[in-house]
């Protein structure tokens, strides 16, 4: 067992979920490289704080910088606001670290080009965080895709909801604000998660048609006092893709205000000779299209078949924490050279490609036109 020190830049909502994922390492069977959580810098001594739970990390700071100096660390995942990725991501890099970066890598796209620029120029290694394709369902929407038993590919939709916008007296936070999540909105804050498995499929738009939706305009900002809120919410992109010689329709749904949801992920990917549903708001179940003389949509409840192995029952479902640790499996095994064929973190280039596909789209909406990338 190879042990690999990790410092965690931001130990907000993120943070922690990842370092909670390091903690029950011990899942994981087939898996010959372990996270140790060396170090945490955030701003807030509070958030530090709740780090203290973890006996291995024992440098917390509130300035990045002296984590970026300790000479033990190997790798430093980074979750902080948006506007901050670009300066924070080129300060690890420099310090000679591999980066697991977040989505979505850089505020707008020439910040993404400028970060996947560096990180070329460094060599090390460098990914970006995209769970929702480790789910089981999402693993078998992708091989059947990737298989050709589908036949002709018809459509193809892709999406990320969730509803926490809906609520006006919710406080904003920085994820409301275009000078700190971007002027994307939710296309930067979900539009990762809907690109992921199509971009790795090949399936990069050359047309996009987008139709953005702000929420509320105002939101109390939680000091007693009301903030303006001026990011889009709802993103709604008619695009299409190339599968083979033929050209084929994809939607990409990301919403903030979707009524009912609460982080819902789904695909659908419909063929002349099969097809395949999957969303986690019903996280064990996979429908697949039977094409014969009556058609059929067939569900199976999967159990627990993640790509790296854990001891979890094959019967038991799985969920957001399960696949975070998946994640962090494939990126600790590709940087060992170990991932062996299996599906691997988002990688720089695709980070890059979403951000094109969100370009593409706010020119889209600005001009009320079809765009061609
Ligand atoms: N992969 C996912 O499913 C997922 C989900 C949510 C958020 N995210 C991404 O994670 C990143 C962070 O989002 P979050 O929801 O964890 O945000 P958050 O607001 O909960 O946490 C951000 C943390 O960064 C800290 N911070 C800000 N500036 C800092 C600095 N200069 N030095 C050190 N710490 C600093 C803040 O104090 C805060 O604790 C974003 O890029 C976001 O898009 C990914």
């Amino acid at each position: 067992m190879t042990s690999v020190n990790i410092g965690i830049i931001g130990g907000g909502l993120m943070g922690r979920e990842m370092a909670s994922a390091f903690a029950r390492w011990c899942a994981l069977t087939d898996v010959p490289v372990r996270p140790v959580l060396t170090a945490v810098a955030d701003l807030n001594p509070a958030t530090l704080a709740w780090f203290d739970g973890i006996p291995s990390c024992t440098q917390k700071t509130t300035d990045y910088k002296a984590l970026l100096a300790n000479p033990d660390i190997d790798v430093v995942y980074v979750a902080v606001p948006h506007h901050l990725h670009e300066q924070l991501y080129g300060d690890v890099l420099a310090a000679g670290k591999d980066l697991f970066a977040e989505k979505p890598f850089g505020i707008d796209l020439a910040s993404a080009r400028r970060i996947h620029a560096a990180a070329q120029a460094s060599g090390r290694f460098v990914r970006c965080s995209s769970e929702m394709p480790f789910f089981p369902g999402a693993q078998r929407a992708f091989e059947l895709a990737k298989s050709g038993s589908i036949g002709r590919i018809l459509e193809v939709v892709s999406g990320f909801h969730h509803s926490s916008d809906l609520d006006p007296t919710k406080a904003a936070n920085w994820k409301r604000l275009n000078a700190m999540c971007g002027e994307g909105g939710a296309l930067n804050d979900l539009g990762m998660h809907a690109c992921h498995i199509p971009l790795r499929l090949g399936w990069k738009p050359s047309r996009v048609f987008a139709q953005l939706q702000k929420g509320y305009p105002q939101r109390p900002d939680g000091k007693g006092g009301v903030a303006n809120c001026d990011t889009w919410d709802n993103a709604l992109l008619n695009t299409w893709i190339k599968v083979g010689e033929r050209e084929v329709p994809m939607r990409l749904e990301m919403k903030r205000l979707m009524p009912g949801a609460t982080n819902t992920w789904f695909i659908e990917i419909l063929g002349t000779d099969g097809g395949v549903r999957y969303s986690t708001a019903d996280t064990k179940a996979l429908w697949l299209f039977e094409r014969g003389k009556e058609q059929f949509w067939k569900r199976t409840d999967l159990g627990f078949s993640t790509p790296f192995k854990t001891v979890t029952g094959g019967i038991f479902e799985p969920g957001f924490a399960d696949v975070i640790q998946q994640m962090w499996a494939a990126y600790l095994m590709e940087r060992a050279g170990l991932l062996n064929g299996r599906f691997g973190c988002a990688t720089p280039d695709e980070a890059v490609a979403t951000h094109e596909i969100f370009a593409a789209a706010l020119q889209s909406q600005a001009q009320g036109t079809v765009v061609s990338l």
